[in-house]
């Protein structure tokens, strides 16, 4: 009998959808005992968000500077797990302040230490340097990182910001003004995310992971795109001197924050589109580097850009 724990945390219940698919074969194996933990900050953040809360939560989200929550049940804590299916969302090119706080825990000390973890996000899909700090607190905590399957709404970079935020500020997910696509990640990605499931399952049953991060990739687990990821990286340093800025202004965070959100309109609206025109123009020379880094953040090795 192996013992999975499935962690997560959700506002719109996405990720417990995706959690619960990705448990399917392990519910129904019969030689499997399956728990889950919803990680509950004790203050919640509501949802839908109203639009000041949704930028307040930058500089902590950013930061990761964690909030209390709900303790883990002793029922879960006394047992010793085989794996940890653990499901997080990206706020601000980081983990979401749940996840942050729940990696930081003493609880989670205590269910990582020397435990194979597979990590599966669903954001919008700007998941790549989340996933390096993610994976700072699991080594951090003592926890083998086995696997990685990246979920993410696979419309484009500005729709999809246009139609995550309209669904994050109403709570309900449809297609916007009727003309724009669902947001989030597919129904069908969320249906056939059981596949995942099977190999990772495969491989607990075997008692060897090796190999296993690649199956997962080959499964459509994991897409790296090389702009994604430049915007990323360099959306990382200017966040860590906007978060830095911003939560030094104990009196003034309101009015900053105001600024930062026309700041991260001009970014997304007038910054992105050149530097795609710019990575366009100059990938065939950064061609060997961008196929180092696909490799690299398709795998599971230890964090490097943290
Ligand atoms: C405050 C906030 C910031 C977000 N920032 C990002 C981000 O930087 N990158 C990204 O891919 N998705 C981002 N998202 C989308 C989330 O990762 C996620 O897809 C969405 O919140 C749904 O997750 P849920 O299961 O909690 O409902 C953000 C969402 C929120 C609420």
């Amino acid at each position: 009998m192996k013992n999975v724990l499935v962690i997560y945390f959700t506002q719109s219940g996405q990720l417990a959808e995706i959690a619960k698919n990705v448990a399917l074969p392990f519910e129904t194996d019969g030689d499997t005992q399956v728990d889950y933990h919803q990680i509950k900050p004790l203050q919640p953040f509501p949802f839908p968000w109203a639009k000041d809360n949704f930028f307040d939560a930058f500089p902590e989200s950013f930061l990761q500077i964690p909030t209390e929550l709900d303790p883990v049940p002793n029922e879960i804590l006394n047992k010793k797990y085989d794996l940890i299916l653990f499901h997080y969302q990206v706020w601000y090119l980081s983990p979401s302040i749940p996840i942050n706080s729940f990696l930081k825990s003493a609880d989670a000390a205590v269910l990582l230490k020397d435990t194979p973890v597979v990590t599966i996000s669903g954001s919008r899909n700007m998941w790549i340097m989340a996933q390096e700090k993610v994976k700072k607190l699991l080594f951090q905590g003592g926890a083998k990182l086995v696997g990685n399957i990246a979920l993410v709404d696979r419309v484009g970079n500005l729709t999809s910001v246009i139609t995550i935020v309209e669904w994050m500020f109403t709570g309900v997910k449809k297609k916007y003004l009727g003309i724009f696509p669902l947001p989030g990640v597919s129904d069908k990605d969320i249906a056939e995310s059981t596949k995942f499931g099977h190999i990772i399952l495969n491989h607990l049953k075997s008692g060897n992971f090796d190999g296993m991060q690649a199956e997962l990739v080959k499964a459509d687990g994991v897409r790296i795109s090389s702009y994604l990821t430049l915007v990323d990286k360099t959306g990382n340093k200017i966040f860590k001197k906007w978060s830095n800025f911003i939560i030094s202004k104990k009196d003034s965070r309101k009015s900053w924050l105001k600024v930062f959100y026309v700041y991260l309109f001009l970014a997304i609206w007038v910054i992105s589109p050149i530097v795609y025109i710019l990575h366009l123009l100059t990938y065939p020379l950064k061609l060997n580097k961008i196929k180092r880094e696909a490799l690299y953040f398709q795998g599971v090795e230890e964090n490097k850009y943290v």
